[in-house]
């Protein structure tokens, strides 16, 4: 299966070309009191000047994950945008559309037998430096189904007693790219045999790195297990953990339309892609936006 930019959806949005006035003022609204707000009045799209960045980032920096409706918007476009936040990130396997390596096609259809990101995870935290955040622009949707779950792993964090928060405090694990990718591509006709991923530790409490608060960072996909544990207590503690943080108190759930935009802060959430929409068609692009190493 190959992925190309959707041509029609392009020239949609080269046809349009309308952007509403840059000075209206942009609308933050909370969705929950732990994770999530929709943004309003706010053109992806638009070139930003400081103050629409610095309430576009602060607003991030709070709700740890951004909704935005009725987005029209080229690859370079996007590109634009997630680049005000950092460098853009390389997938370590899955390679982006024709010209754009820092963009990956997310598709899912009626000859899908997977979809990435069908559990609780935090993007690449295999990396060495896992990434800041992801803008993922959806053009496509399902009729019904095809929801995105957000949660606060800062919430999950606070929601722990004192005793465990210092025990999980003085810890690492591992996360294995290895265990999360080998193979995991190939139905989108990615050969990985040549492919090293990477394999790294992180704390499993990190710290933010602009908020400076605490969360929990081990993730069902790429936490292979932690450090200094015997396998049985790292396998029980883990389990302990992936229960407590995928509580719904914690969450977020986002329902998709055509030209709806999420932009998640890495370092703080974990998603969960739910596929419930098989044979509908689920498609659109993300762009990651490169972080730090977690400490
Ligand atoms: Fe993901």
């Amino acid at each position: 299966m190959s992925f190309t930019l959707n041509s029609r959806f392009l020239r949609n949005v080269m046809r349009r070309g309308k952007m509403p006035d840059s000075n209206s003022q942009i609308s933050i609204d909370p969705l929950t009191p732990h994770i999530g707000a929709e943004v309003s009045n706010f053109q992806i799209a638009e070139p930003m000047d400081q103050s629409r960045f610095g309430q576009i980032h602060a607003a991030l920096m709070t709700h740890q994950v951004l909704f935005f409706r009725n987005q029209e918007m080229t690859l370079d476009q996007q590109k634009d945008f997630a680049r005000q936040f950092g460098e853009l990130h390389i997938h370590p396997g899955i390679p982006g559309p024709e010209g754009h390596p820092e963009v990956i096609a997310i598709h899912t259809d009626e000859n899908s037998t997977r979809i990435a990101g069908e559990d609780w995870h935090t993007d690449v935290s295999c990396d060495a430096a896992p990434p800041l955040g992801s803008i993922l622009h959806m053009h496509t949707v399902p009729k019904t189904g095809g929801d995105t779950l957000f949660a606060s792993m800062y919430a999950a964090y606070e929601a722990l007693s004192e005793p465990m928060q210092t025990m999980l405090g003085g810890l690492t694990a591992r996360h294995s790219g290895e265990m999360a990718y080998r193979g995991r591509y190939a139905y989108r006709g990615v050969d990985d045999a040549d492919l090293v991923y990477p394999n790294n530790d992180h704390p499993v409490v990190r710290t933010h790195p602009v908020t400076k608060r605490k969360s929990l960072y081990v993730n069902r996909i790429f936490t292979e297990a932690i450090n200094g544990l015997t396998p049985t207590e790292s396998d029980a503690l883990l389990q302990f953990l992936y229960l407590h943080i995928s509580k719904p108190e914690f969450q977020v759930r986002f329902r998709w339309q055509p030209g709806s935009v999420a932009f998640w802060d890495n370092r703080a959430v974990q998603h969960y892609a739910i596929w419930d929409y098989f044979p509908q068609t689920r498609s659109g692009y993300r762009v990651t936006v490169a972080g730090d190493p977690p400490y």
